[in-house]
């Protein structure tokens, strides 16, 4: 856990979502792998904090904002001349049962999820076309594969992630980019208020949630030079709860 087995030099890696939990677990793997970082996140203040503690440009912004996301990619292009890869984390929970979701729970979560990872894909492509090399890895979700009560605006959002996920793979393989997503089960503020007697049934055979820096170190993989032949797959990296 927490090694570095892949080199990022003179990459540049954008992570949305990234002033905690995974995100802010997956910034401080690439910043520690070389790369130059920027942690994007609508949470102001704790970004601030975690862009400082990761040793990143911490940049605030709504990913669910076309005109924040162009901003983004704009700035980052500014400071680095490109963008190499593309982790869309960023996500919110409106959980209730569907028949007591509003239009505004339905819209929201769509809006972050799905809405965001299109946004920052689409902004990153003519990035991606002039360097002939891309990486996205996208967050999906248990509840995106299998359902979930109580979250159906969720599962749309993450089911939607996967169906990008793969068209995305198949319209970018030609211009060198491969695009994957992982589902992952890792202790957040996300699953911090979850019951304990529910933490067996949620987190299968290895019976624990995953340290956040767990879900870096899969990530990492997929975002590697080295992981060239892969593309369009949703790998869990959630000990074994989807078997
Ligand atoms: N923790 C798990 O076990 C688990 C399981 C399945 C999927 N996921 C997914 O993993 C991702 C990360 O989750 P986490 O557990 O680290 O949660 P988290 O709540 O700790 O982190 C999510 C981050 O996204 C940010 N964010 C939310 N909406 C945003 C927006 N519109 N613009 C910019 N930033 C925004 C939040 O401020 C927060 O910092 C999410 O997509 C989540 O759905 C997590």
């Amino acid at each position: 856990m927490g090694n570095i087995t892949f080199d990022f030099t003179g990459r540049t890696v954008v992570v949305t979502g990234a002033a905690r939990g995974i995100g802010k677990a997956l910034a401080r793997h690439f910043a520690e792998a070389k790369a130059t970082v920027f942690m994007v996140d609508f949470d102001k203040d704790e970004l601030e904090d975690a862009a400082r503690d990761v040793g990143a440009v911490g940049i605030a912004a709504d990913v669910s904002n076309t005109d924040d996301v162009e901003r983004v990619i704009g700035t980052v292009i500014a400071e680095t001349g490109r963008v190499d890869i593309l982790i869309n984390n960023a996500g919110i929970l409106r959980d209730k049962v569907l028949w007591k979701l509003t239009d505004s729970d339905w819209d929201q979560v769509l809006a972050v999820h799905a809405g965001g990872t299109f946004r920052f894909t689409r902004a990153c492509v003519p990035h991606f076309r002039n360097q002939e090399y891309g990486r996205v890895v996208n967050v999906t979700s248990y509840t995106g594969l299998h359902g979930n009560r109580g979250q159906a605006n969720y599962a749309t959002a993450k089911a939607g992630i996967i169906g990008f996920t793969k068209t995305a793979a198949k319209e970018l393989a030609a211009f060198g980019v491969t695009v994957n997503a992982i589902s992952p089960n890792a202790a957040t503020r996300m699953t911090a208020s979850i019951p304990d007697e529910k933490i067996a049934e949620l987190t299968g055979p290895i019976s624990r949630f995953a340290d956040p820096s767990e879900m870096a170190d899969a990530i990492g993989f997929l975002a590697s030079e080295e992981a060239s032949y892969i593309t369009g797959v949703v790998l869990p990296v959630d000990g074994g709860v989807s078997m």
